[in-house]
């Protein structure tokens, strides 16, 4: 069989056509379908929970359908409503109010979707975090985004710096084992449990903010990207197109609501799409998710690459062991997408493997395959409806099909960044005249389908997890031992990347494997596990362009034993 191509299976497909779905195309007629396009009175929380549980075809669907090890729970759309109004009403009572910021640091769980939408009901600003921050994460976005209030656990408590964080006034507490002080610290569940589970939710404009989500670039530390409750658009109708959702799927999205995935699919685009919403807490092994697509008969799952390698690594055996019947539809994102893993989709599943392209920025995906489409291995696809996209030199200039450039996209989609938090020249620097440049090198072949290339700053992708290297940098330095720290991402197999570090001592320092392993775990625990060299390697001095910056390009280089290109700007 040719793998180049592979054609579109046969099936009744919400979007049929790519050609003509493209054609004429106008967002208005999207925003037909919801509720403010009659009433003008916009929220996200309603249009994905409360139209449903006011809906009595719909109230006792089941919204979300939790899974953890030692916990089970089917939790309809009723049910979350009222859950989350409880919350809206704790947050008004201790006056939150719109566009505050309220943080989220927790498992995930049934209490942080509750909790989600409660934010979004008040019409704060919700900023989910990776449950693996460690200290300086956090305290980095909470002092950037100025967060009033935090919802976290006891468990993460001590990795949270509440001292040095003036303008943090709350910090709710689920699952307070004990007394809280009850002026800072509030036992959340208590106040939740006693609660109203009606209320008035804020009506905001399209163009108020909903979320912040923190993701890393080369240089300082990471932005707070800006979205819109605009955005809702998109993930509806992304939703529809691509993931393909219908009345009676379910679905599972397994990325974490700490990354923009786990909330613009693993939030927004079911619910907004009325589905039965699969999650799982727990840590990942092809065993339990192998039980969990079988357990609960999902029919259409949106996973990483990372992910699906462990899976191809698991063998076809495992495989057997499980009836996937009824699943039909398989998108993946967040790294390029290996020809190899859709052959085993094909051949071990009997389904191909959907890439699908975008960005935290980005807001909602934009290159896409789509089920009615044929897939080029190896491709990301093509445009979603209402975008354009082209390969662009460092001018703006569009390049002609087959060559290497920056893959970039016409500003104007409607789930598109508003700002980065408190930084507008970095906001600013994303765009040259009318587009959106990525960041991202990629071709266009002559059918229109695109070719991810590779990232052209010094951003690291590490298991899908997108890490900047002057942050690890800035953690490495802080140890006694290290005088000075080059960081790069080192082609891996299995992880896409994994992250190398270049460091010199300080005097008085010898090189040994004890000291190599304590300054690794010195930035995993100070950081995050996902932030922690893999590898680190001593060099008697790091190579820096005489303005002083480090020439991470050149360490790769020599890591690869490739050409080391223009040196002119390296210090003597
Ligand atoms: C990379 C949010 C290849 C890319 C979803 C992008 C991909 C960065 C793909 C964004 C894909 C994402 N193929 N590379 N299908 N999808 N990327 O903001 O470099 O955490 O710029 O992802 O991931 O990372 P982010």
């Amino acid at each position: 069989m040719d793998m180049t191509k592979i054609p579109a299976r046969q099936g009744n497909y919400n979007l049929k056509n790519y050609e003509t779905s493209r054609k004429d195309f106008d967002w208005e007629e999207i925003k037909k379908e919801f509720s403010w396009y009659k009433t003008g009175k916009v929220n996200a929380a309603y249009e994905a929970i409360d139209k449903h549980a006011e809906d009595p075809t719909k109230k006792d669907k089941i919204a979300l359908q939790y899974s953890a090890p030692g916990r089970e729970e089917s939790i309809t759309f009723e049910q979350l409503s009222k859950k989350s109004n409880q919350v809206a009403n704790v947050l008004k009572k201790h006056q939150i109010e719109k566009g505050d910021r309220v943080f989220l640091f927790m498992p995930r769980s049934p209490e942080f979707y509750a909790s989600f939408f409660g934010i979004l009901k008040v019409a704060a600003i919700a900023g989910p975090l990776f449950e693996a921050f460690m200290e300086q994460a956090v305290r980095d976005r909470l002092e950037d985004s100025e967060a009033r209030m935090l919802i976290t656990t006891p468990e993460l408590l001590d990795r949270v710096p509440v001292e040095e964080l003036p303008q943090l006034e709350k910090v709710l507490l689920f699952h307070a084992d004990q007394d809280v002080d009850g002026d800072k610290f509030i036992d959340f569940e208590k106040e939740i449990d006693n609660a109203s589970d009606s209320f008035d939710i804020e009506w905001v404009d399209l163009e108020d903010g909903m979320l912040i989500h923190y993701t890393s670039g080369s240089t300082g530390k990471p932005k707070g990207v800006y979205h819109v409750h605009h955005a809702m658009i998109q993930h509806y109708a992304t939703g529809k197109w691509v993931i393909d959702l219908k009345e009676d799927d379910i679905y599972w999205c397994t990325a974490d609501p700490g990354w923009v995935t786990g909330t613009s699919y693993g939030i927004f685009a079911p619910w907004l799409n009325g589905v039965t919403n699969v999650i799982r807490g727990g840590r990942f092994t092809p065993e339990s998710w192998y039980e969990t697509l079988e357990k609960y008969k999902v029919t259409i799952w949106y996973t990483a690459p990372t992910a699906l390698r462990k899976f191809v690594s698991a063998g076809d055996e495992l495989v057997k062991q499980y009836d996937f019947s009824h699943l039909r539809h398989i998108m993946s994102v967040g790294e390029p997408l290996n020809p190899e893993v859709i052959t085993w989709g094909e051949r071990v599943l009997g389904l191909r493997i959907h890439d699908t392209w975008w960005m935290t920025e980005t807001g909602a995906m934009l290159i896409v395959n789509l089920p009615c489409m044929e897939i080029r291995p190896g491709s990301m696809g093509k445009p979603i409806p209402g975008v354009d996209a082209a390969i662009v030199d460092n001018e703006g200039n569009e390049l002609p099909p087959n060559q290497m450039g920056n893959l970039a996209i016409k500003k104007g989609w409607p789930s598109m960044m508003r700002a980065i938090w408190n930084n507008p020249g970095k906001y600013e620097s994303y765009f040259i005249n009318d587009w959106y440049v990525s960041g991202d090198s990629a071709y266009m072949d002559e059918d229109g389908y695109f070719w991810f290339q590779g990232r052209l700053d010094d951003v690291i992708n590490t298991s899908g997890e997108r890490v900047g290297p002057f942050e690890v940098e800035s953690k490495l330095i802080e140890h006694q031992a290290v005088s000075e720290a080059g960081v790069i991402g080192k082609p891996d197999p299995e992880r896409g990347e994994i992250i190398k570090a270049f460091i010199t001592l300080n005097p008085g320092y010898e090189a040994s494997d004890e000291l190599l392993e304590d300054i690794r775990l010195f930035v995993k625990t100070g950081l995050s596990a996902h932030a922690a060299p893999r590898e680190i390697e001593i060099k008697d001095s790091i190579p820096k362009t005489r303005s002083g910056k480090i020439m991470r390009r050149l360490l790769k280089s020599w890591e690869l034993g490739l050409p080391t290109g223009d040196t002119s700007t390296l210090e003597e």
